[in-house]
C-alpha cells in the first residue's frame, strides 16, 4: 500500500563477452538515509535484497531495533557456525514471520516445528529423502525431464517459453511423483502445485506484529482465498494417505515410505495429519528451490556461452547420446560446478532467519532474548573477503575438488537444521540440467532485463523468458 514511499530498486549486470567475464544480474546496495526505518521496512517488504548496504557485504555481525526489535544479521563462517551449531538449541526456532505464515499449510510440518516436535520427526523426513535413497528415485528425474524435452521438441524451433514457470512444471512433477507416487493423477497434481503457488502469493511477506512487541508474531489473516487453496491441497494430500493406508498406494513413493515407518514405530504418533504435514511439508522444500535454481542455470550459460560449451562438451564426453542417468552424476563435473556456483550466486532460500529463545552473545554483539537474526546467504556468498571476484559468474571455483571454507557457502543451511534434500535437490538439478542441455539450447530473450526477487525463494521478477534452439 505503502510501497511507493521506498526508494526504487536499481539492478547492476555487466558482460563482456570478449574477456568471458559476467557480472549477472543483483540488486544493487541499499542507498536511503540512515534512520529511516520505516523506509527499509518497506522496501523489505517488497523485497529483501535490496535493503542490504555496501557495508553489509562484509564478515561481521551487526545490530539495529526496528520499532524496539532487535534485529541481528550474522556474516562471518565463525559467527554462523555459532548460531547454527554449536547453540542450535537457543536457535533452532524460525521466526514468528515463517511460522505465522507456514503453520496454516504445514501444521507441524519439519520446516516450521522445533523443540520436541521436531526432534522427534527430523530422523523420520531425512531418513525418506536420505541420500542414500536418491538413486531409487533418479529414473522419475530422468524420466520426467524426458517427458519435458520430448514437448518441447513439438513446439519448433526457437518457440517462447517462460523458464521460471517450465522449471517449476517439471520439479513438481519430480516431487509429486516421489512424495506421493505415480497415481496422482495430472490434475490432482496441477491443482496441489497451483494451490502452493496460489497460497505463497496470499501470504503476508512480514508480520508486522512481531515488529510491534508480540514476540510470538500475530496470526495470518485467514482470508476466502487462502482459506479455498489450503482446503484444496489438504484434501488432495488426505486422499492419497488414505488410499496408502489402505493399501492402494504406490509402493515406492515419499508417503508409503512415512507410513511403513509409522507402523514400525507407532510411538511416533502420526495420524493423518501428521502424516499430511510432513508429504505437504517435502512437496513444498522440495520443488521450488530446485525450479529457481534450474531457472537461475539458464540465465547464467545463456550468457555466458564459453561456460555453456564446457556443459555441452561435458555432456558429449561422459553420455554420447544416451539421456544422462543418476549414475552419471559423479562425472558431470562441470554441470556440478555450474549447478553449485548458480546456488552460490542466487541461494533460492537467500535468508535463514530464526528467533533467539534466550539472550545471548553471537561475536561481540549482545542479542536479546526474542530477537531475530538473519544469516543471508545472498550477502555471505557475495562477501569479497570468502569469494574472489564474487558478483562474477565463475563455476571454476568448484571444480578440481575446490571447496570454499566451511560455513561460507550454506545454501543448504548448515548444522542439524541443514536442508535433509542437499543430495536429492543437487542431484535432480544436475541430472535436468544434463538431460536438457543435451537437446537443447536455452536463450534468455535480448530484450528481457533480469530482475531478482526475493519472496519466500529467490526468483527473476515475471520469470524468465527465454526461447528454445535445438541442438
Ligand atoms: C536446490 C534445492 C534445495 C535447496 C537450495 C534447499 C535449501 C534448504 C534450506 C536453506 C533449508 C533450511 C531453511 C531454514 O533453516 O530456514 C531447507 C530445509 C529443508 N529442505 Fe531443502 N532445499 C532444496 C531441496 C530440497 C528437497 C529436494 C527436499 C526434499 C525432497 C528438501 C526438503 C527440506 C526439508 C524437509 C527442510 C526442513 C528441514 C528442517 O527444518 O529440519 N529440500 N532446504
Amino acid at each position: 500500500m505503502l510501497s511507493w514511499l521506498a526508494p526504487p530498486i536499481d539492478t547492476i549486470e555487466r558482460l563482456d563477452t570478449s574477456a568471458q567475464s559476467f557480472e549477472p544480474a543483483r540488486t544493487d546496495y541499499y542507498k536511503g538515509k540512515p534512520g529511516r526505518q520505516v523506509q527499509r521496512l518497506l522496501t523489505a517488504r517488497k523485497d529483501f535484497l535490496a535493503v542490504w548496504r555496501a557495508a553489509d557485504y562484509q564478515q561481521k555481525v551487526s545490530g539495529l531495533k526496528i520499532f524496539g526489535r532487535q534485529v541481528v544479521t550474522v556474516n562471518s563462517p565463525e559467527a554462523i557456525k555459532y548460531v547454527v551449531a554449536t547453540r542450535h538449541d537457543n536457535f533452532e526456532r524460525k521466526t514468528p514471520q515463517m511460522r505465522r505464515a507456514l503453520e496454516y499449510l504445514l501444521g507441524d510440518g519439519l520446516f516450521i516445528s522445533d523443540g520436541e516436535t521436531w526432534k522427534n520427526r527430523r530422523p523420520l523426513v531425512s531418513d525418506i529423502v536420505h541420500k542414500n535413497r536418491v538413486p531409487a528415485f533418479g529414473s522419475i528425474m530422468t524420466d520426467t525431464s524426458l517427458e519435458l524435452v520430448k514437448r518441447w521438441e513439438t513446439l519448433g524451433e526457437g518457440a517462447s517459453v517462460n523458464a521460471l514457470y517450465e522449471m517449476a512444471g517439471l520439479t513438481a512433477e519430480i516431487i509429486s511423483r516421489s512424495v506421493f507416487g505415480n497415481d496422482l493423477g495430472e490434475d490432482a497434481a496441477n491443482a496441489v502445485t497451483e494451490g502452493f503457488t496460489s497460497y505463497q502469493s496470499l501470504i503476508d511477506s512480514i508480520n508486522i506484529g512481531y515488529f510491534l512487541g508480540f514476540d510470538e508474531g500475530l496470526p495470518q489473516l485467514r482470508t476466502p482465498s487462502l482459506r479455498r487453496s489450503v482446503k484444496r491441497i489438504h484434501q488432495i494430500i488426505d486422499r492419497v494417505i488414505e488410499d496408502h493406508l489402505a493399501g492402494k498406494g504406490d509402493d515406492n513413493s515419499m508417503v508409503e515410505l512415512l507410513i511403513r515407518r509409522q507402523a514400525r514405530n507407532p510411538e511416533l504418533k502420526l495420524d493423518v495429519v501428521a502424516l499430511r504435514n510432513e508429504a505437504a511439508t517435502i512437496f513444498m522444500a522440495g520443488h521450488e528451490t530446485t525450479a529457481a535454481t534450474l531457472t537461475w542455470a539458464w540465465y547464467l550459460l545463456s550468457r555466458a556461452p564459453w561456460i555453456e560449451e564446457a556443459v555441452h562438451a561435458e555432456i558429449e564426453a561422459v553420455c554420447g547420446s544416451n539421456p544422462p542417468t543418476v549414475d552419471d552424476v559423479p562425472k558431470l563435473k562441470w554441470c556440478s560446478a555450474v549447478i553449485e556456483e548458480t546456488l552460490r550466486l542466487y541461494p533460492p532460500v537467500p535468508i535463514l532467519a530464526r528467533q533467539a529463545k534466550e539472550a545471548d552473545k553471537v561475536g561481540n554483539l549482545e542479542v536479546e532474548r526474542a530477537s531475530l537474526l538473519l544469516i543471508v546467504p545472498w550477502i555471505l556468498h557475495r562477501t569479497a573477503s570468502l569469494f574472489d571476484r564474487p558478483h562474477e559468474f565463475r563455476p571454476e571455483r568448484f571444480m578440481e575438488g575446490k571447496r570454499p571454507i566451511p560455513y561460507s557457502y550454506i545454501p543448504f543451511a548448515a548444522g542439524p537444521r541443514v536442508c535433509p534434500g542437499l543430495q536429492f535437490g543437487l542431484t535432480e538439478a544436475i541430472l535436468c540440467l544434463a538431460v536438457i542441455a543435451q537437446r537443447f539450447r536455452v536463450r534468455v530473450r535480448e530484450d528481457h532485463k533480469v530482475e531478482p526477487v526475493c519472496r519466500l525463494t529467490l526468483r527473476p521478477r515475471g520469470g524468465l523468458p527465454v526461447t528454445l534452439h535445438k541442438r
